[in-house]
């Protein structure tokens, strides 16, 4: 029987209608609308897409919305002082720098140039250490929506074997951190794969929940999954494809066509993990202004 499909766009338009009303509320009792300033350095054609969305929601969800444009060849000092600037701005309560940055900036120093209130990516080490002692935390967008997808799909991690085949700082480590805490949608048991691990499908073949983020087009073969596991695919990959338009497709990380045979769940790419992340970034920009107005 085929897999059960996680529908993320679904799941995340719910999750928007929830942001919606918060913001509501924020808006007719403290007189506050949301800001978000994203800063995107340089052309990379995958980010403008994604910059290009989230000020998109933003703008849909009726929050002030800025994206900072710089040219590829600005320097740190440059990026800095655009990041304090926004620091200091009190109409602004999330700051994203968009990432990967150009290979001459150094990105783990921007982003922690960015308040720590105001980091609504969650990358800030204040924020990613408050994530590992299971303190309150912005938690990373995309983790945070992996978790939801599975809380609201009824797939309850609680104890179950957890394999995340990534440990990158965006998704694998933070999703891992997150799946460990001792907490409703956490308590997983929780093994992390990357590039260096050996036998790797004795292991992802264990998971009652497979998590890819490796970023490498259909990595996982349908031979790698556990029958009856819930499959999340993380990776969002361009394939040349000379019958599109475009040029060029998107698969996950997950030979989907094989997975689905043997998962009891799993989500499609595109409309599963991806409209996630945006719906959790408006959520966490929420959160910050709602904290920055207490
Ligand atoms: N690049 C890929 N994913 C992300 C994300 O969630 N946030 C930022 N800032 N950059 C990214």
């Amino acid at each position: 029987m085929a897999a059960r499909i996680i529908d993320g766009k679904a799941i995340a338009e719910a999750v928007i209608a929830e942001v919606k009303e918060k913001a509501q509320q924020l808006l007719e009792t403290r007189g506050v609308r949301p800001g978000l300033a994203v800063i995107m350095v340089g052309d990379n054609p995958a980010s403008a897409v994604y910059v290009r969305n989230k000020a998109k929601k933003c703008e849909e969800m009726g929050f002030l919305s800025q994206v900072h444009r710089l040219d590829g060849s600005a320097s740190q000092d440059e990026v800095a002082a655009l990041i304090e600037r926004l620091n200091r701005d009190a109409h602004l309560h999330g700051i994203l720098l968009q990432m990967p940055v150009p290979k001459h900036l150094d990105g783990a120093a921007l982003q922690e140039a960015i308040l720590p209130a105001k980091d609504v990516d969650g990358f800030h080490p204040v924020n990613m250490g408050r994530l590992a002692l299971g303190l309150s935390a912005f938690v990373p967008c995309t983790p945070l929506g992996v978790r939801e997808l599975l809380i609201r799909s009824g797939v309850d991690p609680s104890g179950k074997i957890t394999v995340i085949v990534g440990r990158s700082n965006i998704v694998g480590r933070p999703l891992a951190l997150l799946l460990m805490r001792k907490e409703r949608g956490g308590d997983a048991t929780v093994c992390v794969c990357h590039s260096r691990t050996p036998n790797l499908g004795n292991l992802t073949r264990q998971a009652d929940i497979l998590v890819a983020a490796i970023g490498s087009p259909q990595f996982i073969k349908g031979g790698m999954i556990k029958p009856g596991a819930v499959v999340i695919d993380v990776g969002i990959n361009r394939v040349e494809d000379s019958t599109k338009k475009s040029g060029y497709r998107l698969v996950g990380d997950v030979d989907y066509e094989a997975a689905s045979e043997i998962a009891e769940a799993i989500t499609p790419v595109p409309g599963g993990v991806g409209p996630m992340t945006i719906a959790m970034l408006m959520h966490n920009t929420v959160a910050a202004a709602w904290a920055q107005s207490s």
